[in-house]
Parts: C-alpha cells; sequence; structure tokens
C-alpha cells in the first residue's frame, strides 16, 4: 500500500525546499521498504495567479485524496495588497485547517546542540544544552473562528468584531493531546490561559484540570498568557508542553521559534483525529531569498519527518531523517541564515543541504 502525499510548494522558497523534502521521502521509501504516491498541486499566491483561488477546487481534489498534506510556504509581496481575507496566507491556510478539522497543531521549538550561539537568549539562561519545547496549539477552534465576526456598521460608526468561543469537547481533545505527548517527554504541561479576564478562558482552565485528572503522573501548571511570554525569555527551561488556544498559540509559538534562533529548523504538524495531517516548516515564503538556492530546506525536511511519525506512523524512519538532519550540522555544513563563518562551518546552498541529508540516511 503507498502512502499518499499532496505535494503543496506554494510561493518562494517553499517549492524550493519542497524540493529538498522530496528527495529525502525518495531515499526513505527505498531505504525503509515503504512506497509513497505523490499529486503536486497550487496553493497560495501561486494558485491565485492562475485560478483567482488560493485554495482552489483542484487543490481540494489532490488533498481530499491525500492521507497527509506537505506544504511549502504561502505568500509574498504580489500579493500583498489583496483585501486581508483575501490574501495567500489567510485565504489558503485556515480554509484547509477547518476543511480537514486539523485541531492539533503540534510546533516543536528545539535549539540543535550545533546551533546553540544562534539563539539570542544569553549564555546563562540558555545554558549549554539548549531547550526543547513542544507548543500544543488548538487551530480550529477559538477567536480565529468564532462568530458573529466581520466588520459590521452600526449608527454611522463601523466596529469590527471577532469572538473568542471555546466549547468544552473543544479543550479536551487537545488538552488530549498535549497529556499524551507531555507523557513521551519529560512529563510536564504548561496550559495557557487568561483565566483572570476571559469567560472561554476560565472553562480553559477548568476542563484542562479534569483531562489532568487521567493523566497523574503529569505535572500540570496554568500560566496566564501575559506571564508565559515573560517567562519564556526568562526560564525557557521550565517549560517542556506548552498548551494553548489558537491566538496564544499562535503568539507564543512564533516567541518560542524565535528563541531557539534558527527559524529555518522549525517544522509544525497539524493533524485531525484520523491522523491526517498538514506538515509544514514554521518559516514563510522568504521573499528576499527566493530563487537564489539559498533557504535552509531543514524545516521542510523535518516537517516530512512529523509526517512519517504522526500520520504513517514510521517512527524509525522519521528518527532517521532527524538524525541525518543532526549529523549534516555537526559536519558543519550550514545555510546562509545559519553561517556565521567559524572554523569548521561549511556554506551550501539549498539543494546541497537536501543531498547531503539524504545520503545520511
Ligand atoms: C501561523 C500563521 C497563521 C495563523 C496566519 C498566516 C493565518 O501566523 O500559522 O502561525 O495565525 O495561524
Ligand atoms: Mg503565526
Amino acid at each position: 500500500m503507498a502512502y499518499k502525499i499532496a505535494v503543496l510548494p506554494g510561493d518562494g522558497i517553499g517549492v524550493e525546499v519542497m524540493r529538498e523534502a522530496l528527495k529525502v521521502l525518495d531515499r526513505v521509501a527505498s531505504k525503509f521498504g515503504v512506497e509513497f504516491e505523490f499529486k503536486e498541486a497550487l496553493i497560495g499566491g501561486a494558485a491565485i495567479d492562475a485560478k483567482q483561488d488560493a485554495f482552489p477546487d483542484e487543490t481540494k481534489e489532490v488533498c481530499d485524496w491525500a492521507d497527509a498534506i506537505l506544504f511549502g510556504a504561502v505568500g509574498g509581496p504580489k500579493w500583498e495588497n489583496l483585501p486581508p481575507e483575501k490574501q495567500p496566507e489567510r485565504a489558503a491556510l485556515l480554509p484547509i485547517r477547518k476543511r480537514y478539522g486539523l485541531f492539533a497543531n503540534l510546533r516543536p521549538a528545539i535549539v540543535f546542540p550545533a546551533l546553540i550561539e544562534a539563539s539570542p537568549l544569553k549564555k546563562e539562561i540558555l545554558g549549554d544544552k539548549g531547550f526543547d519545547i513542544l507548543v500544543v496549539r488548538e487551530l480550529t477552534g477559538g477567536i480565529y473562528f468564532g462568530t458573529p465576526k466581520g466588520i459590521f456598521e452600526e449608527d454611522g460608526k463601523r466596529k469590527g468584531i471577532d469572538t473568542l468561543i471555546y466549547y468544552d469537547w473543544e479543550i479536551e481533545r487537545i488538552a488530549r493531546v498535549a497529556f499524551e505527548a507531555a507523557g513521551k517527554r519529560r512529563k510536564k504541561v504548561a496550559s495557557i490561559d487568561k483565566a483572570n479576564v476571559l469567560n472561554a478562558m476560565v472553562l480553559w482552565r477548568d476542563v484542562v484540570n479534569e483531562v489532568a485528572k487521567g493523566y497523574p503522573d503529569i505535572e500540570l501548571s496554568h500560566y496566564l498568557v501575559d506571564n508565559a511570554a515573560m517567562q519564556l525569555i526568562r526560564n525557557p527551561h521550565q517549560f517542556d508542553v506548552i498548551l494553548a488556544g489558537n491566538m496564544f498559540g499562535d503568539i507564543l509559538s512564533d516567541e518560542a521559534a524565535m528563541l531557539t534562533g534558527s527559524i529555518g529548523m522549525l517544522p509544525s504538524a497539524s493533524v485531525n483525529e484520523s491522523k491526517k495531517g498538514l506538515y509544514e516548516p514554521v518559516h514563510g515564503s522568504a521573499p528576499d531569498i527566493a530563487g537564489q538556492n539559498a533557504a535552509n530546506p531543514c524545516a521542510m525536511i523535518l516537517s516530512a519527518a512529523m509526517m512519517l511519525r504522526y500520520s504513517f506512523d514510521l517512527e524509525d524512519a522519521a528518527k532517521a531523517v532527524e538524525k541525518a538532519v543532526e549529523s549534516v550540522l555537526n559536519e558543519g555544513f550550514r545555510t546562509k541564515d545559519l553561517y556565521t563563518g567559524k572554523e569548521g562551518e561549511i556554506l551550501v546552498g539549498t539543494s546541497e543541504m537536501g543531498d547531503r541529508i539524504a545520503e545520511r540516511i
């Protein structure tokens, strides 16, 4: 049986990093005796240009067919003047998340030992081992999707409305994902809310406490989101799994990513209850370096590794890919974003980085 993969390179460096991820997956197929079937489709700005739609029907068909979706990146200056709801990021990503119920967004923020100096944190804070945090973000609810939503007119004045709603079952299922993940890690969950102000977040805290009763070996703590933002910088080591709603998770996952200092290394997964998932690098389409063979393909390749793990249950293959990335870094190979000119570093382009990683599998 072949695993079916929708390949959506998108815009900018999305196209370049996707090529390298496919290279690596070909290698995985031959090394691990598995079969992948790929179908490519347009998404984001590329789809707007060709079909006047960031997520056109042809692409929906390919994604419906697939077991997992590999997503490059979307957006760029060319589409920046479109109305906000038509912009590639929002018009491509939000409908895909909703269509497949991809409620669980996993965003690891890991400082790789070879890249520890890239972190903007002081040595006294970071120590010599870096950190490894997993942000578990709820992705199909909360203020992103609650209604009423829109800009309305009232007595000659305009008002913008977004609605923060969480149902208990939405909180419960994302909390379970976080507790399960923590069980395989350092057994700590930090739940993020704003229970001092927002009703939906009072419910959030309450439901998370209930779910925690089923996981007696996991240590749960609650953080108000503003405090969590400070604590991440003050001492990232206190966090293992961070559990957050859609908007707070959006913000804190970017903060955690920045603290690693190497956003070109960070993958993400968005999965639903039947393990269908969308896998994308955390970085965007980086139009400033697109087409120069300068992009770092590691985040895309590590996203493919997450796909092997979470959608296909191919843990050994996933580990092999992650190990290959680490080996290549340890050998000194660096794309431009990571290159500091220090002795032992070897500057390589996107495709050579991909070749090296594929070879190590
Ligand atoms: C992300 C992005 C998206 C989000 C935007 C582009 C809609 O910031 O994936 O984190 O807010 O979810
Ligand atoms: Mg974001």
